[in-house]
């Protein structure tokens, strides 16, 4: 069973604020979709990363690729491909799913702006796959209580609580998110609709999804915040 990593890297970044799209900002020095490459690269099991880059940013993903050195490059190690992504995640996966050659059937879905996942929590991922699961998820349980609101009407004005689900039995989930392939492939030509993970368009298949311990560093960058607890993770990486 061989394993790809399809890794959506085509987003603007628009709560990152300004500045170039948020896979190419810089983490250490290193542009945040390199972290990401080598996070999956690292693992012993994953053959192929498809980078799914900015739409007009392809020509610059793979000179960042070849710039970078990464691990198993060549050699029999992990190859490299890139595809330009589209407007949504969920088109920029299906984009990266398009381009995989048929010898992988475990697929794994990366997000870009996950640069600093533990290599221990992608081979967990993996693992739960190979051992016949259709779908795994690694999750985190939250540490804030959630509500569910009704969206506010017009701006300024308060949203009204309509209820507070059980916090125990809440996760909050990360990346990757690992597939059998012809399960993600059938997912991602039937179901429609808006979604924020690869997961949630399985669960709408009726098959089962489980999961795996997350890590906290497998994080996602979303905010300038985010970006400050990034840095300092890498800074106490690297002492
Ligand atoms: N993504 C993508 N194609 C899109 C939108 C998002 O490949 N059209 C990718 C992002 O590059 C990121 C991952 O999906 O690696 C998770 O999305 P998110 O954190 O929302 O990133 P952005 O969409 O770039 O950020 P924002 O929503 O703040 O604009
Ligand atoms: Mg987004």
């Amino acid at each position: 069973a061989r394993t790809a990593a399809v890794i959506p890297a085509a987003g603007r970044g628009v709560r990152l604020g300004p500045g170039a799209p948020k896979a190419l900002r810089a983490l250490g020095g290193v542009p945040m979709l390199i972290h990401a490459v080598r996070a999956m690269a690292a693992s012993r099991a994953v053959s192929l990363v498809v980078v799914v880059a900015p739409p007009d940013g392809a020509a610059e993903v793979k000179s960042l690729l070849d710039a970078h050195a990464l691990p198993g490059a060549g050699a029999g190690g992990t190859d490299f491909l890139v595809v330009p992504g589209g407007e949504s995640r969920q088109e920029s996966v299906r984009l990266g799913l398009e381009a995989l050659p048929p010898d992988h059937d475990i697929v794994l879905v990366h997000d870009a702006a996950r640069p600093l996942v533990p290599v221990d929590t992608v081979d967990a991922v993996i693992e739960a796959v190979r051992e016949g699961a259709p779908a795994v998820v690694p999750a985190l349980p939250l540490a804030d209580t959630v509500k569910e609101v009704e969206p506010a009407t017009a701006e300024g004005e308060p949203e009204r609580v309509l209820a507070t689900p059980d916090r125990a039995r809440l996760r909050a989930v990360q990346t990757p998110q690992g597939f059998d392939r012809a399960t993600l492939v059938r997912a991602h030509e039937t179901v429609t609709g808006n979604v924020t993970d690869d997961a949630s368009m399985v669960e709408q298949l009726g098959v089962p999804v489980v999961t795996v311990p997350g890590h906290p560093e497998a994080f996602k960058v979303t905010r300038p915040l985010d970006l400050v607890l990034a840095e300092a993770v890498l800074a106490r990486r690297r002492l």
